[in-house]
């Protein structure tokens, strides 16, 4: 399993843990940035690995901002994504078991690390349950107005 990782400049204090965390787990992972503090654009960042994570590349990303808000709408816009802004375990669980969500997007200004690694963990080992979830995903993905 492989896992792409960003944020921007409000989600590097807790992104710089969860690189910690998922090391010493030893989870394979690849870090796209930021590597600073310094003022970036959390679409940037959501779409980049958003993008990586569609192509198959990567099996899951992580994507931080300040809220976990904005991070997530950029990467829901593309193709494929389905990015889930979580706030606790349950949440985290069920964006895999009825969302099969491939990208959790935390908050670093609102996530603990404790709290951000028990997400992680339930996020990354918890299957899609399949069946009628699978014809709402497909819905979602077939949306296309403007
Ligand atoms: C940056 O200040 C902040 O707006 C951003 O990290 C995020 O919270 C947006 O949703």
């Amino acid at each position: 399993m492989s896992i792409a990782v960003a944020s921007d400049h409000a989600g590097y204090p807790l992104k710089k843990l969860i690189i910690e965390y998922l090391t010493e787990k030893k989870i394979d992972f690849h870090d796209y940035g930021v590597f600073s503090e310094e003022r970036v654009d959390y679409p940037d960042f959501g779409v980049l690995v958003a993008r990586e994570v569609v192509a198959g590349k990567h099996q899951f990303g992580i994507i931080i901002c300040g809220t976990g808000i904005g991070i997530s709408m950029a990467a829901n816009k593309i193709t494929g994504a389905r990015a889930a802004l979580c706030c606790n375990e349950y949440m985290a669980e069920m964006a895999r078991r009825h969302n099969n969500a491939n990208l959790l997007a935390l908050g670093g200004r609102t996530t603990t690390i404790d709290l951000a690694v028990r997400m992680i963990d339930v996020f990354l080992n918890t299957e899609f349950e399949g069946g009628r979830h699978t014809l709402r995903v497909d819905k979602i993905h077939a949306l296309t107005e403007r």
